[in-house]
């Protein structure tokens, strides 16, 4: 059968306006436009996941609401089974308003909401349908008790789990994650998380040593438009990356995550796993909104075809 991923998250409905710039305290400005997408760090990688055809188990809150309604619709449509997402009563969905400017850079506000109500009691009622999953995939917009519940319930169960430390926050224990199989920051979480220098990828390198010395499996580095840096025990490799020109970067992270869990559902080994999350994150850039942009498996291929051929290493 083919190799199952649950994603323990969060969803949130992304309020996207393009701006030309951010206005000033007491300032009314107009805005070129606005637009309403799905989006949540855990939703977006269950996405970007079931969109490449990986069968995925949803464990999620949404607030009683017409977002969360709409959120739960979503997940069906996507093929994701969604029935460990509930709506918590008294609360609003998860939403981010997001501000994209002219050269597709963006800033995030997330609210929460019912994402807070995740509770470790939810992942134990779930867990007759994680025992059916091989990878785990967890975030950081749920609490972190619920996380770090999920992570020993994996151990204890011989699951795979993969933590992507987004968005980094200092009060995460690395002593609490420390048996995650795969953990996946990018260079500004990295550098919150140890206090170390990321900037360069050997800064990035020394600081993901730090982490395997603590325990994790792999780490691994997305570095942007750099590409990525595989690190284990065995050495650091360097993931090579797919040059696109960008029109919305939200959301891209995510892309690369889910991709890279849809892939090693597959079959693949790790690194080919990560080169075909790369060129999926790589098509996600050139396209407007964050769960909308994610291509489905046919547009992947085309969009692979079309790539420059790299000589094999
Ligand atoms: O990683 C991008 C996501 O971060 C957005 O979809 C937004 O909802 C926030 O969770
Ligand atoms: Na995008």
């Amino acid at each position: 059968r083919p190799q199952r991923i649950a994603v323990i998250g969060s969803n949130m409905v992304d309020l996207v306006t393009t701006i030309d710039r951010l206005p000033r305290e007491g300032e009314t400005l107009e805005a070129p436009g606005f637009s309403l997408g799905k989006g949540g760090k855990g939703a977006n990688q269950a996405a970007a996941a079931a969109k490449l055809g990986a069968p995925v188990l949803m464990v999620s809150r949404v607030g009683d609401d017409l977002f969360g309604a709409d959120t739960i619709r979503n997940f069906a449509e996507l093929g994701i089974d969604h029935r460990h997402v509930r709506a918590v009563p008294g609360t609003t969905s998860g939403v981010a308003p997001i501000f994209v400017d002219a050269q597709g850079r963006n800033s995030i506000l997330i609210v929460k909401g019912a994402n807070d109500h995740l509770r470790p009691a939810d992942v134990d009622e779930a867990a007759p349908d994680l025992l059916a999953c091989d990878l785990i995939l967890l975030q950081l917009e749920i609490p972190l008790d619920t996380v770090y519940h999920a992570i020993d319930w994996a151990h204890a169960n011989g699951k795979r789990v993969l933590l992507n430390p987004a968005p980094a926050t200092t009060s995460l224990s690395l002593e609490r994650i420390r048996h995650v199989d795969f953990f996946m920051p990018n260079q500004t979480e990295l550098h919150i998380l140890t206090g170390l220098p990321t900037e360069t990828p050997a800064d990035a390198e020394t600081a993901a040593r730090a982490l395997l010395e603590r325990g994790m499996g792999t780490v691994v580095v997305t570095l942007g438009a750099d590409g990525a840096l595989l690190v284990t025990p065995g050495g650091c490799e360097r993931i090579a990356p797919v040059a696109v020109r960008a029109r919305d970067t939200t959301g891209a992270g995510d892309a690369f995550i889910g991709a890279f869990a849809a892939h090693l559902a597959e079959g693949l080994a790790v690194k080919p796993a990560l080169e075909a999350a790369g060129r999926y994150a790589a098509h996600s850039v050139t396209r407007a909104g964050t769960q909308k942009a994610f291509a489905t498996r046919e547009e992947f291929t085309e969009f692979c075809m079309a790539l420059p051929q790299t000589p094999d290493a």
